[in-house]
C-alpha cells in the first residue's frame, strides 16, 4: 500500500524563561510542527540553527532576549528564517524589538494571545516555505554551474577559485561583505553561458575561427538570461553579463567603457583571467604567478584593465597562494602551443 511520508518535520525554536515555555507551547499545539524549548543564553544559536521560525520571549527583563534577536540575525543560516518576538503590551516594547531584529513581535495574554499566536506562525511558516522554495531553485542554477565546469575537463576547480580571489580583490578594494560575497557568488557563476555553448568549441585546441569566436562570445549574455529570473541571484547578472568587456570599449557583449564597465565585473574578470593563464590549458603553457601579474599590467597598459587593480589581484593571489612561483614547476602543454585564450 502506497504511503505518503512528510519530507520533513517543521521546527519552531521557542527561547523563552522557564516560565513562559509551556504557556507558548501548548498555545503552539495546534501547529504541525515540532517545538524545541531552549534557554535565552548564548548556546541557544546552536539550536536555532535546525529552526524553520525562532520566538524569543522579551517579557520582563528583555535585555538577554534582544541580544539574542540580534545574534539570530547576524548569523547568515538564519537571515531568512522568520523570528517573531513575544514584548510587553506596548508600543514601544514591540518597536525595540523589531529594532533589533526581530521580523515580527506581538503581545497580549489568555486564549485571544493564543490564538493570534498561532496564526502569526502559520502565516510566518507560509513565506519561510515559499523562500524554501525559491532557495532550492537557487540551488539548480549552482548545480548547472558545476555541469558547464564539467563540460570542459581543463578548468576543474576554476569557478571556484574564481570565486575565492574575486572576493579577496574585492576586500582589499574596500568593497563591503555583500559586495564581497556577490564576488564569490558571481564567480562561481560567471560563465554559466557556456552551458549553451558546443563542448567542440570549449574544448578545442588552439584558436578559434571567426564564426567559432561569434559562438563562443555569446556566452556572457546566455549566462545573464539564465541567471535573470531567480530574484536571489539577479544581482550577479551585470557581473556575468560584462565579464569580457575592455576599459577602452573593445570587450565584448557591449564595448562599455570606462565607468560604465562595472567594477564588480572588473574584479571578477581579472580573477578569470589570472586563473586562466596560471592554469595549465590544452592551448596555451601555464604562466607563473609573477608572469600573470606582468601579463595583465601589460594589458593595463594597452588600456583594457585597470593596473592598480591588477596590483591588488596580484596581492589578494599571493595571500591566497594561487599560482605557480617556479617556472621549472610547470609542464608543458599535452598540445602545441596556440595563443592564450580566456573565455
Ligand atoms: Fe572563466
Ligand atoms: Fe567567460
Amino acid at each position: 500500500m502506497l504511503r505518503f511520508h512528510r519530507l520533513s518535520t517543521t521546527h519552531l525554536v521557542i527561547a523563552a524563561p522557564d516560565s513562559a515555555r509551556t504557556e507558548i507551547a501548548t498555545a503552539l499545539a495546534a501547529i504541525d510542527a515540532e517545538s524545541i524549548p531552549v534557554a535565552i543564553n548564548a548556546a541557544a544559536g546552536a539550536e536555532a540553527l535546525k529552526a524553520d521560525l525562532t520566538l524569543v520571549d522579551l517579557r520582563g527583563d528583555p535585555r538577554m532576549g534582544l541580544a539574542l534577536c540580534v545574534h539570530f540575525k547576524s548569523i547568515p543560516a538564519l537571515r531568512l528564517v522568520p523570528l517573531l518576538a513575544i514584548t510587553e503590551d506596548n508600543a514601544a516594547a514591540r518597536a525595540t524589538a523589531l529594532d533589533a531584529g526581530a521580523d515580527d513581535a506581538m503581545s497580549g495574554s489568555g486564549a485571544p494571545f493564543a490564538r493570534e499566536l498561532q496564526s502569526r506562525v502559520r502565516s510566518h511558516l507560509r513565506v519561510r516555505a515559499q523562500l524554501s522554495r525559491l532557495d532550492d531553485a537557487t540551488q539548480v542554477i549552482y548545480a548547472l554551474a558545476n555541469a558547464v565546469e564539467a563540460k570542459d575537463v581543463y578548468t576543474e576547480g576554476h569557478t571556484e577559485r574564481v570565486g575565492q580571489l574575486s572576493a579577496l580583490i574585492g576586500r582589499h578594494a574596500g568593497l563591503d561583505a555583500d559586495a564581497q560575497d556577490a564576488l564569490a557568488k558571481g564567480g562561481v557563476l560567471h560563465d554559466i553561458g557556456k552551458i549553451g555553448i558546443p563542448n567542440a568549441l570549449l574544448n578545442k585546441r588552439g584558436v578559434l575561427t571567426a564564426k567559432e569566436r561569434i559562438v563562443m562570445n555569446k556566452h556572457p549574455i546566455i549566462g545573464e538570461r539564465i541567471c535573470e529570473p531567480l530574484r536571489s541571484i539577479r544581482d550577479l547578472c551585470p557581473m556575468i553579463r560584462s565579464h569580457h568587456e575592455r576599459l577602452d570599449g573593445s570587450g565584448y557583449p557591449d564595448g562599455l567603457r570606462g565607468d560604465a564597465f562595472p567594477l564588480s565585473a572588473q574584479i571578477l574578470q581579472l580573477a578569470d583571467i589570472f586563473d586562466a593563464i596560471t592554469t595549465d590549458r590544452p592551448y596555451h603553457r601555464a604562466r607563473t604567478r609573477q608572469g600573470a601579474v606582468e601579463f595583465m599590467l601589460g594589458e593595463a597598459r594597452k588600456g583594457w584593465r585597470d593596473a592598480e587593480l591588477v596590483k591588488v589581484c596580484a596581492r589578494a593571489a599571493e595571500e591566497l597562494g594561487l599560482g605557480r612561483t617556479r617556472e621549472e614547476d610547470i609542464p608543458p602543454p599535452p598540445a602545441p602551443i596556440g595563443s592564450w585564450r580566456w573565455e
